[in-house]
């Protein structure tokens, strides 16, 4: 879709359709309709009146003559939108535009954007709202002739001279995050018979063939056991799809500011091993790789992105099936650290898998590493389906990507890492155990049990998406059922932050 910058029409404005987001306020109404120069503008405001259209949030008007279609999008009574406001505006708009065809639209925010200062975010949440509200995995699906497909050709903005600049840059930084973020549902969504761990190394491949400040370094099971995974090792035993170590690198144009390590939980399928899940617990377990598509996602537009920091991608990816080869409740792994782990739930493995590439990223000399797992289905007792986990050893960490989910419109709230649970893990044989003994507080002791594998000096945060990281349910306007793509917009402007 080409972006085009204009100034206001003089006559009638372009497109199929014209989208005028306005305030709940009724001056405001009166002067915007005066403004599109209808000639029986009389008619227009009262059928306004007579429909009680009033600028309220969602609510929207729907004027047609043969040229055009106009549409006025109520964007409620408060003055200064946020964000996530506007992003849920331009999903608003992909609502309309899924019931009437169009290939070019317009939309009028001259008005509404007097006195505001940040029109590049405005700018960015509106192609993040389009795109993202635009999306439909439909590649295994007969194309439905009744259905309109969202595909615009030509978005045209009226804007002031110079507000044109910013809205342009903004407009490129949010295509870019809603690509990433869609890369991200993509690899969600796929099923888990076609997303194998083969099929995750081959799209860090790409990924990485595609941009030269990206390389990237696969392990096979030989090199993985050279470097003494164990605990990776384990989960990995029982299936008959071969593992892979996706290991990705983005180094910036400029001399890095920080090096920062985002390590993805990579379970392509988890059936829970041979403490299986039951069918129901079991049936939407593909997205057990939803933190590995986050991180592969952030890194198919981290190149046009450019941040200025040195960024290391790292997946353990692996099935977890039960099978005769299969880890038994009871084993002992050791990571590469060469801590013992006794395994006594083979359904808590994402734990497992992650403290060896945890322990790999930290020998990578990074200052920080995040990892995003969906790994406890305790974080969604606790916090509910949309929102994310957050814990860190570190409080200047956690607040920065606290402010920049809020920014992106991702849900996340911070948990506690209580020194005394800590004996909750405690292992009569090893040096801890991958589950707890108390069924309370699941989603923090997973946490301590990651932290066991951190080193002191490590600015550390692990978010658990096990709840947004796929939405059963449409979760807003711009999030439709199946793989979010969660953490992609915080964590991209996490990093450009820096
Ligand atoms: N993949 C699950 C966590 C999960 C559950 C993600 C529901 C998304 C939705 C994880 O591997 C798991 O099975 N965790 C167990 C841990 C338990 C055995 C300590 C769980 O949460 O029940
Ligand atoms: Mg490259
Ligand atoms: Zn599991």
């Amino acid at each position: 879709m080409e972006l085009v910058l204009k100034d206001k029409p003089d006559g009638p404005a372009e497109g199929q359709i014209l989208f005028c987001p306005v305030l709940a306020n009724k001056d405001e109404i009166d002067s915007l309709v005066k403004s599109l120069g209808y000639e029986d503008e009389k008619f227009v405001l009262s059928r306004i009146a007579r429909e009680n259209f009033s600028g309220k949030k969602g609510q929207s008007f729907v004027m047609a003559d043969n040229l055009q279609t106009v549409i006025i999008l109520g964007t409620g009574a408060k003055k200064k939108l946020l964000a996530e406001d506007w992003r849920q505006l331009a999903g608003q708009m992909v609502v309309h535009l899924k019931k009437i065809k169009a290939k070019k639209i317009s939309l009028y925010v001259v008005h509404w954007l007097k006195g505001n200062r940040d029109i590049k975010l405005l700018a960015q949440t509106i192609a993040e709202g389009l795109d993202l509200a635009k999306y439909d995995f439909d590649k295994y699906k007969k194309k439905d002739k009744e259905k309109i497909k969202v595909s615009l050709d030509e978005l045209v903005v009226y804007l002031e001279e110079k507000q044109k600049n910013d809205f342009g840059q903004g407009f490129e930084l949010g295509s870019y995050f809603a690509w990433g973020t869609i890369k991200a549902r993509d690899l969600v969504n796929e099923p888990p018979g076609q997303m194998t761990p083969s099929f995750l190394a081959e799209e860090a491949l790409a990924i990485a063939k595609e941009n030269k400040n990206i390389s990237v370094k696969i392990l096979d099971k030989e090199q993985v056991e050279k470097m003494k995974m164990g605990a990776f090792l384990s989960i990995d035993q029982g299936s008959s799809q071969p593992l892979k170590f996706i290991h990705l690198k983005y180094i910036p144009e400029t001399k890095a500011k920080d090096k920062i390590a985002l390590v993805g939980k990579g379970i392509t399928f988890d059936s829970g091993g041979l403490n299986i899940k039951p069918g129901d617990s079991m049936e939407q377990m593909k997205m057990d790789m939803a933190g590995s598509a986050t991180v592969l996602g952030l890194f198919s537009v981290i190149g046009q992105v450019k941040p200025k920091v040195e960024v290391h991608g790292i997946v353990a990816a692996c099935e977890n099936m039960p099978s005769s080869s299969a880890i038994k409740p009871g084993d002992v792994v050791y990571n590469m650290q060469g801590k013992s782990i006794e395994i006594s739930n083979t359904d808590a493995e994402g734990r497992v898998t992650l403290a060896d590439s945890l322990a790999y990223a930290q020998k990578q000399k990074v200052s920080t590493v995040v990892d995003l797992a969906t790994l406890t289905g305790a974080v969604m007792v606790a916090l509910g389906p949309d929102y994310t986990g957050l814990f860190s050893n570190n409080a200047k960490l956690a607040n920065e990507l606290l402010v920049s989910a809020k920014k992106s419109g991702e849900n996340m709230w911070q948990l506690p890492l209580p020194k005394e649970y800590k004996k909750l893990n405690h292992s009569k044989i090893a040096d801890v155990r991958n589950i707890p003994n108390t069924r309370y507080g699941g989603a923090i002791t997973a946490a301590l049990f990651l932290q066991e594998f951190v080193e002191k000096d490590i600015k550390w945060a692990h978010m658990d998406i096990a709840g947004p990281a796929y939405a059963e349910k449409q979760a807003n306007v711009y999030t439709p059922p199946g793989g979010s793509g969660f953490g992609v917009r915080a964590l991209l402007e996490w990093l450009l932050s820096k």
